[in-house]
């Protein structure tokens, strides 16, 4: 029996990888530079089963030009890299990788909101650049964080997690937006859900875990920036579209707000010529928050498991589009 096709786009831990190499006939992408276009293009027109990065666009484009293809197993939680009804639509299942990197992404969600309210890159910086020249009772003053209010917009699983720390950490007070009200936040964090405005209004932290769809992309714009304490520190790890980064680059240059903390931007890679960049009260990690061994190793095993289901024609166990069973059925 031949054995399924796949394309694997980028190198991914080993025990992934061996997992799909152990049942189907893998094409691995070697390089550091994701596959162009085209390239993905060619290299998935034969398979029954693809395993992408969020840098990796999948569309209506790619799917046509690839009728065989079964599954779409994302090596990611997000997923705004896929067009999942173009995918339904299709009957092409799509996969992702929800939970196994939660706690990584949280603890990055927290690293930046304490460097960004304790001016960690900037002093770092001064520090091996020469300037530091005494002990300064008024030098790299930045805020505490002990009892003060959190606001957590988008109170998923990384929300969670992230307010979880912060809570029991440092006591912060919890505020949070999301679609419903969320009992286990309300129950063991003493979190109160309430509008974005009165998040933006009354928090001293804001971290951002809404993931990107249209309702969220520009969410972070001018007015919201203006609605945030002059003393506000803003952190994002979802995605980087959410915000609008010249708005974010004037409330930061303005004092608008305190200090940002970044693991996202649009686009990624951020060019060095950046505005942001030259903000000593802006950090800006690359997209690392999930870049742990055991995150990662987790990661491969959830994107392995997914497209051998999709290749089986079995339900994938993390499933972005389930009712693409319906639509086989018909
Ligand atoms: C995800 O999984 O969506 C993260 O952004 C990358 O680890």
């Amino acid at each position: 029996m031949t054995k399924p096709k796949v394309f694997v786009a980028r190198r991914i831990p080993e025990e992934g990888l061996n997992a799909i190499r152990a049942v189907c006939d893998v094409d691995v992408w070697p390089e550091q530079l994701p596959p162009s276009a085209d390239e993905l293009l060619r290299r998935a027109k034969d398979c029954d089963g693809l395993v992408s990065l969020l840098t990796d666009r999948v569309g209506a484009g790619l799917l046509d030009a690839a009728p065989r293809l079964k599954v779409v197993s994302n090596f990611a939680v997000g997923f705004n890299n896929v067009d999942v009804p173009a995918c339904t639509a299709r009957g092409v299942c799509v996969g992702n990788t929800p939970g196994a990197l939660t706690d990584a992404t949280a603890d990055i969600a927290v690293t930046l909101l304490l460097s960004a309210a304790r001016r960690i890159g900037e002093s770092a910086a001064d520090a091996r650049e020469g300037r530091w020249l005494t002990w300064e009772p008024l030098g790299w003053l930045g805020s505490d964080l002990a009892g003060r209010t959190l606001g957590i917009v988008g109170m998923g699983r990384i929300g969670f997690a992230t307010a979880k720390r912060l809570h029991g950490g440092w006591g912060m007070k919890v505020l949070y937006t999301a679609r419903g009200p969320k009992a286990d936040a309300d129950q063991t964090l003493g979190a109160t859900r309430v509008e974005l405005d009165e998040l933006l209004e009354r928090s001293d932290f804001v971290s951002v875990h809404a993931d990107l769809n249209p309702s969220t992309k520009g969410l972070f714009g001018a007015a919201q920036f203006k609605k945030m304490k002059r003393t506000a520190v803003f952190v994002n790890t979802s995605r980087g579209p959410l915000v609008d980064q010249s708005a974010l680059a004037e409330a930061l240059r303005c004092g608008t707000i305190f200090s940002a903390g970044l693991d996202v931007t649009d686009p990624e890679p951020l060019p060095t010529t950046h505005e942001l960049y030259k903000l000593p009260n802006c950090t800006i990690v690359p997209h690392i928050a999930s870049a742990t061994i055991e995150t990662r190793n987790a990661m491969a095993r959830l994107c392995a498991n997914n497209l051998l289901a999709g290749v089986r024609g079995e339900p994938l166990p993390n499933w972005v589009n389930p009712d693409v069973a319906e639509k086989r059925r018909k």
